[in-house]
């Protein structure tokens, strides 16, 4: 079915088309297909797997794995018979998993195989977070990331990527295909909406300085608990901003560099919006284990900027 933009009518265009236009490496359009291809076993599980915690029976007696576990094989398994990978880390794996030796031509990935896994259990929306570089280096500045992506099961599924060049969103259509739906999304300079992460109460001065002043100007507060979906809210609207500040207690936040912010971090820039950790840009951090985690302020620049000024006191 041919869809319109902006008066004229064109036919649908899917991934790998897409990709084949951005002028970047075969084999990183492959990889990105191939994770795209494993996500549509990822919803399949979450549609319809038993739900409940690993080491639970289902109905016939056989071993049920938790969603998160089973999502994480699904996309390993994937990554590693494509070919083209050579380190993986994931949010549910300990150490880093080489499926190949160092090779020219192959890419790394660190990915959050179900970010919000136990939301499916009262049947809110979760996703899936990959972030790409060249070779086989994972712990480096998220600013040599060659791609990010995250693919959001709701109500629909979609996919957001950007190799660079701009953010571009697909939906899966009744053929399990991704199709573009949105392309080149760009954020505003600022918006009325916010998403605030953990307890307020565990907040600093500043941050709660920072709430009250969002609440005066008007914005709304849009949040699912859900880091997929609500980044995908201020993505697609272009406006507001998502943040998981420093707690009392909790120093760096909740959120892993790696496989959460990094990707996140990428796609918000690609789309002209800014990402920072209160007090340097997230896509400037060095990460120093696999696990790192960061306090994060995340969307449309003036918004991030005025968490800036907030969070140090201004
Ligand atoms: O990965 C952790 C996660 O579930 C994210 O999806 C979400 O943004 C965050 O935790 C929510 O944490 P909290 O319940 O503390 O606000
Ligand atoms: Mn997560």
């Amino acid at each position: 079915m041919p869809y319109s933009e902006a008066g004229k009518t064109k036919f649908q265009i899917d991934l790998r088309r897409h990709l084949r236009n951005q002028n970047i490496e075969d084999n990183l359009v492959h990889l990105i297909c191939e994770i795209a291809e494993a996500s549509k076993y990822v919803i399949n599980a979450v549609r319809t797997g038993d739900l409940g915690v690993a080491g639970t029976s289902n109905l016939y007696g056989e071993e049920q794995l938790a969603l998160d576990v089973l999502s994480d094989r699904i996309i390993r398994k994937r990554l590693i018979h494509s070919g083209v990978v050579c380190n993986i880390a994931s949010e549910e794996m300990d150490e880093i998993f080489q499926a190949q030796a160092n090779a020219a031509g192959l890419y790394s990935v660190a990915y959050d195989p179900l970010d919000g896994s136990s939301l499916v259990d009262v049947n809110l929306a979760v996703g899936t977070i990959v972030s790409i570089y060249v070779g086989c280096d994972l712990l480096q500045e998220g600013r040599n990331q060659v791609a990010a992506m995250y693919i959001l099961y709701g109500p629909r599924v979609s996919l957001v990527y950007s190799v660079g060049n701009g953010v571009h969103e697909f939906t899966m259509n009744h053929l399990m295909e991704f199709t573009l739906t949105r392309e080149n999304v760009q954020m505003k300079p600022a918006g009325d909406i916010y998403s605030p992460g953990g307890l307020r109460n565990k907040y600093s001065e500043g941050v709660e300085k920072y709430v009250r002043y969002l609440e005066a100007k008007g914005s709304k507060l849009r949040y699912s608990g859900g880091f997929v979906p609500d980044i995908n809210q201020v993505l697609m609207k272009g406006k507001g901003l998502f943040m998981y500040p420093a707690l009392n207690g909790s120093p760096n936040g909740k959120l892993r560099l790696l496989f959460e912010l990094n990707p996140m971090a990428y796609l918000v820039e690609n789309a002209g919006g800014s990402a920072t950790n209160g007090k340097q840009r997230i896509l400037d951090l060095k990460p120093e284990s696999l696990d790192q985690r960061a306090p994060i302020f995340i969307g449309c620049a003036e918004d991030v900027a005025k968490a800036m000024e907030y969070v140090n006191g201004g």
